[in-house]
Order: structure tokens, then C-alpha cells, then sequence
């Protein structure tokens, strides 16, 4: 059987989980494959820390070089973590012509433009599908699955460590950083959690998300990015009464009326998803997609979007497929551009209903106050919860408001905020009616 050279870039949890599978099941991928994937190296600066299994000390070496400069590794698996060692090491590894596999979401973020218009240069594939929801299939799904497909939406909880936490707080009425360490003790939070927490994780899945559906490579700073630390145990029992969940919450979307150069909405924030909906029901480390595609309608992806197996389901699956492609060369490196769409809506112009909470004075004339900013900004009410129970000098005021643009919504909370019966910043959280 022919023997498939692999060097793994990256010996740490995921690394490993790649190895044991690797060698786990051995036997159902050369039935499968009809090829045998053999880890030639492992590059990895720690190189004597015991790992269960533990391969083989003559694969080791501490010098990425060395797997770029062996002839017999002909695909790379980059999964070093941090953005600039793996973006050279992936740019070698394409100059030396070998198959590179990431499950770097970053660095794709980040680098993605320059990396697929090298690989495309090259004729060498870069395959990705672990950067994205984990163990989820999403990438293949959208470069093969949907190709028939204007993707019309995806709304994505697609970072595990944010879902456990606002679902832990909800269902066990934990604390925010109690709920962090548990998720952090289970291995699903990043090694520094701020951008599980800040909402940059979930953003860097989502350009990739995006930029795959709508053919050009979406820029960080054209998005928009709030994450979960402002969330709190008071918002996440309103959202209950009013008959929500309180999900961090991907939003990609295009407009249907518009079919040359669209721009899309692309925005990662902790969102008030109706409980009807199948998504407040996606708990724990799980990570799961809705996608609408313009032929095949409604879809849903479900599965673990974090931990060491999940992951490694992933990197071998694409692994798999670059052994195929080493084969069989193919016209997809990756990411393949097209002109339908060219850009992203600013945040002020996207159009939203939201969930206002304020602290106020309990006093005759505040209310109408209130309401008479947002009539300025001609934002509607839908409903008003105002419980008697006094916080200190202060009462609870709860307003759902109909859908705005969010330049509109920042003027009025900017007034509101001002007032002299306003006692602490408002709490704005976008709802999304998925009409
Ligand atoms: N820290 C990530 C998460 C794991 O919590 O989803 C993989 O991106």
C-alpha cells in the first residue's frame, strides 16, 4: 500500500489527539483510503514532556525547518497556535510544495487572503477544516456540499467555551469566572481564554465562515465583535421571562434583493435567541450552524466544537483528503474568489430589535423620559418589564424594542445613558428574529 509521509507541526493537545487517532484506527483509514497515513516528524519546542501515546523519540525535532526540508513529508499539519511562526511555516511549507493542514483559525483570519492566493499560485491545497466549529464537517459543507447554494444566512454558536459558560450560568446559576474555570479545567477554553472570551475566537471562525459562503476574503476590521463579559446573571434571567436564551451568537448574512457586489453582514455579540428556536437549545461545549442556502433552504450542523477528538476528527478528515489530493490533483486550493459580493455592512446600518436594560430612579416621569428618546429616534417598543423589587436607590427597567439600525440605537442609548434618573450604563443585547 503506498505510505503517505506526515510531519505534525505542534505536539500539544491537538497534536496528540491526531497521532492517537491516527494509530487508533489505522486499519478503517487504509480500508477507506487505500493509502497508508504514516507522521513521519513532529516539530515541537517540548520535546521530552510525556504524551499519552507517546510516539517514537527518532520522529521528534525541535526545528519546523526540518519537516519542510524531508522529502518523504509530503502533507504538513500546522498546529502550533499563535499567528506568525505558523504563518512562515505554512508559507514554507507551500514554497516547498507540500499539502498543508490547519486548524488555525487565526492565522486564516488573519492571513487567509495572502495564504489561498499563494496556494492557488502554487497549485497546492490548504485544507482547514478544524479551524471552524471543531469535529463540525461546516468547511467541507460549504465548498462542496452548497456549491449550488447562494448562502442567504448562517447564524453560528461556534465557540464551545462561550456557550458552556452563559449556558452553566444559566442552567446551574453559576458566576462568570467559576463557570471559565470549569470550561478551562475541561480543556475547551484556549490556553489564554481572552478570546473565547472577548468574542475574537468566534470571529475568527466566523471571517472564515463567511469568506468561504461569499467568495472574497472578509476583513477583522470590517466586522463587528463584542464578547460575553458584560453578559450578567440578571440579563440571562430576563432574557428567560421574556421567553429567550442568551447565546454568543455568529451572524452572517446577505440580502436577497441584491445580486452583483453585495455587501454582507458579518457580526459575532451575545444575542437573545427565541426559545423556539433550535439554536437556544444548543448547551454546553456544543457548537452548532444553521445555514440557509437560496436551493436547499434550512440546514443545522451540530457537534463539539472544541477537545482534543473532536479536533483530530477534523485534522483527519483532512488529512484523508489531501492524500486523496496528492493523487488526484483538484481546482479547489482551498478558497476559490468570485465577484457576487464584495464587502461588509458597517454595524451602524445593520437593523436589529434589541433588549434595553437600565437601572433608574423609581419616580414619577421617567419612564416617559425614556420613551420619548427612543420615539426621537423613531425606535418602537414591543414590550416593558419593570419588577418592583428596588436594587439599592434603583429599579430594574426592561425594554424590548423593534428591529433599528444600530446607528439609531446608539443615539438613543447615549441620551438615555445621560439622563440624570439613568444610574449605571445601559445594557444593550441585539435580539435576532431569524425572520
Ligand atoms: N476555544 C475554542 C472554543 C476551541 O471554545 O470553541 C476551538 O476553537
Amino acid at each position: 500500500m503506498r505510505q503517505i509521509g506526515i510531519g505534525i507541526a505542534g505536539f500539544g493537545t491537538i497534536g496528540v489527539g491526531v497521532y492517537k487517532h491516527l494509530v487508533g484506527n489505522r486499519r478503517l483509514l487504509e480500508e477507506r483510503l487505500g493509502l497508508e497515513l504514516t507522521v513521519k516528524k513532529i516539530a515541537d519546542l517540548d520535546i521530552t514532556r510525556p504524551r499519552t501515546p507517546m510516539p517514537p523519540a527518532e520522529l521528534f525535532t525541535t526545528d519546523w525547518h526540518d519537516l519542510i526540508n524531508d522529502p518523504e513529508v509530503q502533507i504538513v499539519v500546522e498546529l502550533m497556535g499563535g499567528v506568525k511562526i505558523p504563518y512562515q511555516f505554512v508559507m514554507a511549507a507551500l514554497e516547498a510544495g507540500k499539502i498543508v493542514v490547519t486548524a488555525n483559525k487565526a492565522l486564516l483570519a488573519e492571513h487567509g487572503k495572502e495564504i489561498f492566493a499563494v496556494a492557488a499560485e502554487k497549485r497546492i491545497p490548504v485544507f482547514f477544516e478544524a479551524a471552524a466549529a471543531g469535529g463540525v464537517p461546516i468547511i467541507k459543507a460549504l465548498k462542496e456540499a452548497f456549491v449550488a447554494n447562494h448562502i442567504r444566512s448562517m447564524h453560528g454558536i461556534i465557540n464551545g467555551t462561550s456557550n458552556y459558560i452563559l449556558t452553566r450560568m444559566t442552567q446551574a446559576g453559576l458566576g462568570f469566572e467559576q463557570a471559565l474555570a470549569e470550561a478551562q479545567a475541561a480543556g475547551y477554553a484556549e490556553a489564554d481564554p481572552t478570546l473565547d472570551i472577548n468574542g475574537w475566537d468566534a470571529a475568527h471562525k466566523a471571517i472564515i465562515l463567511a469568506s468561504l459562503a461569499y467568495g472574497f476574503w472578509v476583513d477583522g476590521k470590517d466586522i463587528h465583535v463584542e464578547g460575553i463579559q458584560n453578559v450578567t446573571a440578571t440579563d440571562i434571567q430576563f432574557a428567560q421571562k421574556l421567553g429567550y436564551k442568551i447565546k454568543l451568537l455568529a451572524v452572517i448574512k446577505s440580502d436577497e434583493s441584491c445580486t452583483e457586489n453585495c455587501p454582507i453582514e458579518v457580526r459575532v455579540h451575545p444575542t437573545l435567541v427565541p426559545e423556539s428556536h433550535v439554536l437556544a437549545s444548543v448547551n454546553g461545549v456544543f457548537n452548532a450552524i444553521a445555514v440557509h442556502g437560496d436551493v436547499v433552504g434550512e440546514t443545522l450542523f451540530y457537534g463539539r466544537g472544541a477537545g482534543q477528538d473532536a479536533t483530530a476528527s477534523a485534522v483527519i478528515s483532512d488529512l484523508a483528503e489531501a492524500a486523496v489530493a496528492l493523487e488526484t490533483p483538484r481546482p479547489n486550493f482551498g478558497f476559490v474568489p468570485h465577484g457576487l459580493y464584495g464587502s461588509c455592512t458597517p454595524i451602524e446600518e445593520v437593523v436589529t430589535p434589541y433588549y434595553m436594560r437600565l437601572a433608574v430612579i423609581d419616580r414619577p416621569g421617567v419612564l416617559a423620559l425614556i420613551t420619548g428618546i427612543l420615539s426621537e429616534e423613531s425606535i418602537g417598543i414591543s414590550s416593558v418589564i419593570q419588577p418592583e423589587a428596588h436594587e439599592e436607590e434603583t429599579v430594574p427597567l426592561v425594554l424590548m424594542l423593534h428591529a433599528a439600525p444600530q446607528g439609531r440605537m446608539n443615539r438613543a442609548t447615549e441620551k438615555i445613558a445621560a439622563l440624570e434618573c439613568v444610574k449605571r450604563p445601559p445594557q444593550v443585547l441585539r435580539v435576532e428574529s431569524f425572520a
